[in-house]
């Protein structure tokens, strides 16, 4: 319970400039009384690592939170989203991302243990992904790579496993 406060708060500095993101409390809250829900894994994760790529999902979410809406709009705003939501991809912490992007920046080092890390971390890598998927739009890498690879927030704590 720490561990996803901490997520949290981490997602919250991450996100402070960002106008909208999914609220994972609101899905929660709305949804988790409908017939066939299921909650998100890693929910803050993954709203990092979709930053402006979740925006179905945010609409059915808002219409859902509207009286009577949530058993009809849950299911579209759900990780496994069905009808409208169902082409809206979500992404999630990618090793190989953060090597195909990064590794041709000025200071470059690969991640040692990557997926042994984001296995160990399921709710604590928020601001890693986040800024990765910063890093991954064009011009961006050479900002964006440091935070992830030196962790330079000061604010991440990393299971080894
Ligand atoms: C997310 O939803 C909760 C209600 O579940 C609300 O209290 C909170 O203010 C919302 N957060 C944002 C950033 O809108
Ligand atoms: C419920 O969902 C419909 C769309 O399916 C939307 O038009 C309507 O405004 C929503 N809200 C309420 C309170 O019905």
């Amino acid at each position: 319970m720490a561990q996803q406060v901490l997520a949290t708060l981490i997602l919250a500095l991450c996100l402070s400039w960002a106008s909208a993101a999914f609220n994972c409390s609101l899905y929660a809250s709305t949804c988790s009384g409908t017939t066939g829900y299921t909650a998100y894994s890693s929910c803050s994760d993954t709203v990092a690592a979709n930053l402006g790529g979740m925006a179905c999902r945010i609409y059915h979410l808002g219409v859902a939170a509207m009286a009577g809406n949530a058993t009809e709009h849950c299911p579209h705003a759900a990780q496994d989203a069905t009808g409208p939501c169902a082409t809206e991809v979500l992404k999630s912490f990618d090793c190989s991302l953060y090597a195909s992007t990064c590794s041709g920046t000025t200071g470059y080092t690969a991640y040692s243990g990557c997926s042994d890390t984001v296995a160990a971390n399921p709710l604590g890598m928020a601001c890693c992904t986040y800024h990765l998927g910063v890093a991954a739009m064009a011009g961006n890498a050479a900002e964006h790579c440091p935070p992830c690879r030196t962790r330079s927030h000061g604010l991440l704590r990393y299971r080894s496993s």
